[in-house]
């Protein structure tokens, strides 16, 4: 039987995450949308290429929940991006408030799914869908660090002039300024990148990775980036719905694994039909511990400024 996945917010990512995972035929997809129209015609759209794409993903559209009921999983880009003029706290207070009220719903109609957060501020978004939910932490999941590593594995494949399919990477942390490219962890064929570059190459490709999202905003200027962040957001989908216990570097709420409590970061997991089924805990070097504290530290700060907010 097919599974059913809800994406929430068919703007750029969501409707790219609608499309990624139809034409792979992973499950049959509602898009939900606060604009009336929007996911209708963006799903009817996808419905009428399914022919040309050779898929029997069925889509639908709605500006209301009902359609969403039953969902496997459901992925949540809903909110709105930075202007100019609105500080941090600005957005932080509008996207909590519309991630609040579209997880109240998503979980009234779907009480057993597994959620994938995607918007932004990425870390501070997962603390809210976790208190809103009443899910357990298992089922309650961010989106970024398998878009930053990817990031990292297209620079060293394009640095090295290799396949990206040799080129292994991971990025923990938040998803700010502050994430933590690894490079002892980041392999081409199985060989530590340290190994094959100069620090001071490698020190290059992790500060364009940490500053990824900012040169897609730089390029585009109406918007941020939404084709990888689709496709991230998918692979941790496919691995939750195939329950193919992939290991992937994804924001999942911390008891006390790399020293930290209480807080979502970014670090490996295994990702399979329950949703986060384990915590890979790394030993890393002091200077990589301090990197991910550090990084932890810019999230609950985020995270506390949210708590006055109530
Ligand atoms: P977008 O502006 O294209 O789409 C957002 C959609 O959310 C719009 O269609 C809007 O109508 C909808 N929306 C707003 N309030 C809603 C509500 N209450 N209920 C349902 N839908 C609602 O933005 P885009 O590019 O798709 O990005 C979405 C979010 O994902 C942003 O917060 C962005 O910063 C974040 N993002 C996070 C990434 C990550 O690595 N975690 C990567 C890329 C984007
Ligand atoms: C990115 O990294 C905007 O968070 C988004 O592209």
């Amino acid at each position: 039987m097919k599974q059913k996945v809800t994406v929430v917010g068919a703007g750029n990512v969501g409707a790219t995450a609608a499309q990624r995972l139809a034409e792979k035929e992973l499950a049959d997809v509602v898009l939900v949308d606060i604009i009336e129209g929007v996911p209708q015609g963006k799903s009817l759209d996808l419905a009428e290429a399914a022919p040309i794409e050779k898929h029997d993903a069925h889509l639908a559209g709605a500006n209301r929940y009902e359609a969403s009921a039953g969902s496997d999983l459901v992925i949540i880009t809903a909110g709105i991006p930075r202007k100019p003029g609105m500080s941090r706290d600005d957005l932080l207070a509008i996207n909590r408030g519309i991630m609040k009220n579209v997880v109240s719903e998503v979980v009234r109609y779907s009480p057993d799914a597994i959620l994938i957060i995607v918007s932004n501020p990425l870390d501070a978004m997962c603390h809210v869908a976790l208190e809103e939910s009443g899910f357990p932490k298992n089922r309650v999941i961010g989106m970024a660090g398998v878009l930053d590593s990817a990031r990292f594995r297209a620079f060293i494949a394009a640095e090295l002039n290799v396949s990206v399919e040799n080129v292994q990477a991971l990025v923990l942390g938040g998803h700010g300024d502050t994430m933590v490219p690894l490079p002892r962890f980041s392999t081409v064929a199985g060989v530590p990148i340290t190994e094959l570059m100069a620090p001071e190459r490698i020190e290059a490709l992790a500060a364009r990775t940490r500053n990824g999202g900012a040169e897609i905003v730089g390029l585009l200027k109406t918007g941020s980036a939404y084709y990888a962040p689709a496709s991230a957001a998918v692979e941790m989908a496919e691995s939750i719905l195939k329950d193919k216990k992939k290991i992937l570097p994804c924001a999942a709420y911390l008891e006390g694994e790399y020293g930290l409590t209480g807080l979502f970061v970014g670090v490996p997991v295994k990702l399979g039909k329950n949703g986060i089924e384990q915590i890979i805990s790394l030993s890393l070097a002091p200077d990589e511990q301090k990197a991910l504290e550090k990084s932890a530290a810019a999230v609950r700060e985020l995270v506390e400024a949210m708590k006055k907010m109530k």
